[in-house]
């Protein structure tokens, strides 16, 4: 697919153009008068198209430039404004002050080689039919060389050397009259520093160039000035000669432009172009002019057959490249990390490729989340047609990789209706990806906390009775990891958002032993490697040591956040209210450890048995997260608790000891 603002970039580019030139048209060009007047063309477009009598190859390419031949050999082509001037003064008959300036390029196939020139033409007729191209620059029969009759004077810019005709070198300028041997010439070039320097200037070397060329009615002074399009005019002309132009001339002359090319395919250009009779010439400007083509192109028209079979090249090259650097992308794409000890693993593994077409390219439609180790995105397994969820762990050190996968594919056979299904694995460099069951109402915390910041995410809260059947299920699953399966498995990371829902609000606990990824890894990792701050253990930070009681203590946080429905360290709060499990004992020591508790949560809705539950587990929450961990429940106690078996547990303890 093409961008179509690709498109019409240019488009609006050349509208630009054609209005700034359309302006400067309205403002500077002038018509076109017999007696006086000139012509001003700063590049060469305008409305109705350009007033010029163009013959031979001259065209105006949709740039603007005059085009005066095309890249062919032996081709001619002119242009001259469409009606004579008055060139010689009524009353008086002497010839008249003029003065014109046009920039011109020669584009050549060859860097050295070129043919033939341009001559800045004040003749008779703008009928050159009948005249020869090659040296003749196409403005005079060889037939006709020299012969008065012709009645014609040009300044020639020639780039052959025809010895025949007294050509100097290959790259120069003359002023010649009637015929094709100059009356004078000198090398292309311009001098500076007060005529104390001269700079050699190529006429073929296809940059642009500017071109004066002056002459004095009463001094009969002819000059010519030359100089790069960066430059202004320099003071000093590169030629200058006497000429008596009042028998040479007609009364009425056309001026304009003529070229011809001869064995090399050249393009000659003409950018803009100001002629004055009687005073001084309008300066063109010359950062409005028209670009030239790329040096490459040379602007020129190819031989068709050139043309075919570069298209054809082109193409097929093209074709073979874009296969070569769509295999390479996609290779790259799906370019996974697969080890040898990887091969046992085999069941739990997913291809890249695979992952990344069920989560349709991870676009940003399949994002659901972006947790503390990294984004989770939406997918369906193509033959189950299972939704799960994929996480794409960013994983720059590989040390612990083997470690971890391999607890990752015992976790895959992990079955509790309260732990999250694992269904595999994918490895990238520097990426590990996770493959869950998907589960519709995402995390708990989005229904806990997001009252404190309303969002387009809000969701409404959970009435009690969710609340306790999640915190049920929860601590099931801890008690499975703890206890039932037949590896003691450690969370490390307890807390309200690794509980995903489902679609009956059943919990699902998810995330478990990711912070082991981070174990051994970078120091700035370190609190990640021991759980999430407000929810570690004390001895933690003395011991490091993760047991079962470590995720105790953060079940027991957990619960407070449950019942209370804020995160465990808020520090914009009082100081009294900043951490949450002092809030919650400070209540609870006063004997008002309700007035704790979520208000979303209506307490006298069922009689007594909401207030008796939220004791029940706020009581539970400080117990768990007593900072002796010794003095913590296990998960098993826990249980007994929450379902009534064992008794209430006694806080007194706690409750009159003084922190
Ligand atoms: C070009 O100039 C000639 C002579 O002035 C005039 O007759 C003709 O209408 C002009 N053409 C356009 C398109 O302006
Ligand atoms: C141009 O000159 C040729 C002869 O050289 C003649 O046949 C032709 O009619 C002339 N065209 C015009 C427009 O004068
Ligand atoms: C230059 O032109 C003048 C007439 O204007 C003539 O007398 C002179 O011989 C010419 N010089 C050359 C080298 O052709
Ligand atoms: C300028 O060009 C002339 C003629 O081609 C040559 O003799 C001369 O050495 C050149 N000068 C410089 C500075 O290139
Ligand atoms: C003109 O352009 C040439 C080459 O493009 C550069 O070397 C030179 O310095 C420029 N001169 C000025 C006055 O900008
Ligand atoms: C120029 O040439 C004409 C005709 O030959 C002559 O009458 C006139 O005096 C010349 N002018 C000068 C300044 O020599």
């Amino acid at each position: 697919m093409i961008n179509p603002s690709l498109l019409l970039r240019p488009l609006t580019k050349s509208i630009i153009h054609q209005m700034v030139r359309l302006l400067l048209l309205l403002l500077f060009i002038v018509p076109v008068s017999a007696n006086g007047g000139g012509v001003f063309f700063n590049g060469f477009t305008g409305v109705g198209g350009v007033n010029l009598s163009l013959a031979g190859t001259a065209k105006i390419t949709s740039d603007g430039l005059l085009q005066l031949t095309t890249k062919k050999t032996h081709v001619k082509g002119s242009a001259f404004h469409p009606l004579p001037f008055r060139f010689k003064d009524p009353t008086s008959g002497k010839i008249v002050s003029f003065s014109s300036t046009f920039v011109f390029a020669v584009r050549s196939k060859f860097k050295q080689l070129s043919g033939n020139g341009i001559v800045f033409a004040i003749s008779p007729t703008i009928n050159l039919s009948g005249d020869t191209g090659s040296q003749f620059f196409g403005i005079v029969k060889d037939t006709d060389l020299g012969k008065p009759t012709n009645r014609l004077f040009f300044v020639e810019l020639d780039t052959i050397d025809n010895q025949e005709f007294g050509d100097i070198n290959n790259n120069h300028v003359g002023f010649d009259i009637n015929t094709i041997r100059s009356n004078s010439s000198i090398t292309a070039g311009y001098y500076t520093d007060g005529g104390r320097r001269f700079e050699n200037l190529t006429l073929v070397s296809g940059d642009p160039m500017q071109v004066w060329v002056d002459y004095d009615g009463v001094t009969m002074r002819m000059e010519v000035t030359l100089a790069p399009i960066n430059l202004s005019k320099p003071a000093v002309p590169l030629l200058s000669s006497t000429i008596n132009l009042t028998d040479i001339i007609n009364d009425d002359m056309y001026v304009g432009f003529s070229s011809a090319t001869g064995s090399f395919l050249t393009s000659h250009y003409i950018l803009g172009w100001s002629f004055q009779l009687n005073g001084n010439t309008r300066d063109l400007e010359i950062s409005t002019l028209p670009k030239l083509p790329p040096k490459s192109i040379n602007g020129g028209r190819r031989n068709l057959l050139a043309v075919w079979i570069s298209v054809g090249v082109t193409v097929f090259v093209l074709a073979l490249l874009s296969g070569v650097v769509f295999t390479v992308t996609r290779r790259k794409k799906f370019a996974q990390v697969y080890e040898d000890w990887e091969k046992e693993y085999e069941s739990c593994r997913f291809s890249y490729k695979e992952l990344y077409k069920t989560t349709r390219g991870f676009r940003t439609s399949s994002l659901i989340g972006v947790g503390g180790f990294g984004r989770v995105y939406k997918g369906m397994l193509p033959r189950s047609k299972l939704d799960v969820a994929v996480k794409r762990i960013p994983h720059e050190s590989m040390q612990n990789m083997k470690d971890f996968i391999s607890e990752v594919v015992s976790m895959c056979q992990l079955r509790h209706r309260n732990i999250i299904r694992q269904h595999g694995y994918s490895r990238r460099k520097g990426e590990l990806l996770l493959v869950y069951d998907f589960m519709p109402n995402g995390g708990l915390d989005k229904y806990l906390f997001q009252h404190e910041t309303p969002s387009s995410s809000y969701r409404a809260s959970l009435h009690w009775n969710q609340r306790f059947h999640i915190i049920k299920g929860v601590a099931a699953g801890l008690y499975y990891l703890h206890e039932e399966w037949e590896k003691v498995v450690i969370h490390r990371d307890i807390k309200a958002s690794n509980v995903l829902l489902d679609q009956d609000f059943n919990a699902h606990v998810s995330d478990f032993g990711l912070a082991r990824l981070y174990d051994h890894g970078s120091t700035s990792m370190t609190t990640k490697a021991i759980g999430s701050v407000g929810y570690m253990a004390p001895e933690l930070a003395t011991t490091g040591r993760i047991t079962k009681a470590t995720d105790v203590f953060s079940f027991g946080i957990f619960l407070l956040e449950v019942v209370c429905g804020r995160r465990p360290l808020e520090v914009e709060l009082a100081e009294e209210k900043r951490v949450l499990v002092d809030w919650v004992l400070e209540n609870g020591k006063r004997g008002k450890i309700v007035d704790t508790v979520d208000s979303r949560i209506n307490l006298t809705e069922q009689g007594n048995k909401v207030i008796e539950e939220v004791e029940l587990v706020l009581n539970l929450g400080l117990l768990c997260s007593n900072p002796l961990a010794t003095e913590r429940p296990n998960m098993g106690h826990v249980i007994e608790i929450l379902e009534g078996i064992a008794p209430v547990p006694d806080l007194s303890e706690i409750f009159n000891t003084d922190a």
